[in-house]
């Protein structure tokens, strides 16, 4: 486990950059090209960790896949072309690959065990689970089903209307997989609305589902044909430089085409909420999702109160909003945010005790936290739990603190972005 010593610096945020491609989009390129007929190109893929789990998955199940940088060539034998992996796939520290294959792991004539690490280990798998067994799945797992590591014996599933209960993307997707696997019509009614990016990508592959408000549907047995996908770039990994850029002065910054889906943007909407000056525009659409830059220039913010149908939208956010949190003027209240328990760790405990760490006051609660702002940053030691985004986080609070932040653990922001520390020293001018 590698160390990072953050010192303090009077440098601003100056300049162009861009971002690596988008993490969930990148899954569902792979995904989606691995079940295709026919040989996919995919740029701009973001070679982190969790990604290449997704693609190691699918290479153990036959596919061919090549990698010269971020550059992906998947040679599709389409969906009976795709054998029994003979050991148990890895999922790592991946839940987008452990929810997504799940689904498609179910209602394949195939059999398969599956693993993740420590983390993984701990997240929820019923949410998935339970829903694809109403669909006829027969799977096994540890803690009566609710944990990895699976078991999935592969079968026919039955195209079945599920309401969903949590406000998840993966666990729509898992359903919408199986449900363009099994026989009949599925259903997916979301509680509310989450990314939408199965929805968006899998008619260029030839898929056809049809959304109508929160319901999905899904005709079973269809088959994807190949596609050339450009992935956008990641407004997860841009919100780091978003915030970045707004809290510390005298920055103005320029991140080239970051993905904006609607679905996702709540990290822009959220922050000019605070008060942050932040101009999109969207210049080109990807397929069918929209991409543009975002300019940011350092600002005054003030507290907000972020609860109900926009925290699925920035839910992996909202630790680096916290942060910004901590510099506006007045309280910033989170709620209605308890998935941020199920996620790399538990989420409100790690932004609490870390920003609490580096000289914040911030205060957990049973579904968000509130952050008084005005803080003036200390600096100190702390973990990133093994989570990519906390370690982030941190770093980025390096930026304004006092005295230097210590991130014991910061390998784990391979997971979503290897080259984070080499493009923040690029753009600290
Ligand atoms: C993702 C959905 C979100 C998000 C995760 C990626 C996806 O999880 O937190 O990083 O690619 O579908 P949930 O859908 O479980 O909230």
């Amino acid at each position: 486990m590698t160390d990072i010593q953050l010192q303090p610096t009077q440098k601003q945020l100056q300049g162009t950059m861009s971002v690596p491609g988008d993490k969930s989009i990148s899954h569902r390129s792979v995904i989606f090209s691995g079940l295709a007929e026919g040989t996919s190109h995919i740029t701009n893929f973001l070679t982190g960790e969790d990604c290449l789990r997704t693609v190691e998955a699918f290479r153990e199940m036959g596919v061919r896949i090549d990698q010269q940088d971020d550059r992906l060539t998947v040679y599709g034998r389409g969906i009976q072309g795709l054998k029994e992996p003979s050991s148990p796939l890895n999922f790592g520290n991946s839940g987008t690959t452990a929810r997504l294959m799940s689904g498609i792991l179910a209602g394949l004539p195939l059999f398969t065990t599956a693993f993740g690490d420590a983390s993984l280990s701990k997240r929820p798998m019923d949410r998935v689970v339970v829903p694809l067994k109403q669909m006829g799945a027969d799977i096994t797992g540890r803690d009566e089903n609710r944990l990895l590591p699976l078991a999935f014996r592969g079968r026919k599933l039955e195209g079945t209307v599920h309401e969903l209960t949590v406000r998840s993307a993966q666990v729509k997707s898992a359903l919408l997989l199986a449900g363009m696997l099994a026989d009949g019509e599925t259903k997916v009614v979301e509680l509310g609305q989450t990314r939408n990016h199965t929805e968006m990508l899998l008619p260029e592959f030839g898929v056809n589902l049809n959304v109508e408000g929160a319901a999905i549907t899904i005709e079973g047995g269809q088959q994807p044909q190949a596609s050339d996908i450009k992935i956008p770039g990641d407004i997860s990994s841009a919100a780091f430089f978003i915030v970045a850029a707004s809290i510390v002065p005298g920055s103005d910054l320029i991140i080239k085409d970051v993905g904006l889906n609607a679905t996702r943007d709540g990290i822009i909407q959220a922050m000019k909420k605070m008060g942050a000056d932040i101009e999109t525009d969207i210049h080109t659409y990807i397929g069918r999702e929209p991409v543009g830059d975002v300019r940011v220039r350092s600002s005054r913010l003030k507290a907000l109160q972020l609860d109900g149908e926009l925290i699925p939208n920035l839910i992996d956010e909202i630790p680096i909003i916290a942060l910004a949190a901590t510099q506006a003027e007045g309280t910033t209240v989170i709620k209605d945010a308890e998935e941020l328990k199920f996620k790399e760790t538990d989420r409100i405990e790690a932004v609490v005790t870390t920003l609490t760490k580096l000289g914040a006051e911030v205060e957990a609660t049973e579904d968000g936290m509130v952050i008084h702002g005005g803080a003036s940053l200390t600096g100190g030691s702390v973990h990133s739990y093994g989570d990519h985004r906390i370690g982030m986080m941190g770093a980025v609070a390096s930026l304004i603190s006092a005295e230097p932040v210590t991130i014991q653990d910061k390998d784990c922001i391979n997971i979503s972005y290897p080259s984070f520390f080499e493009h923040l020293n690029e753009v600290l001018r």
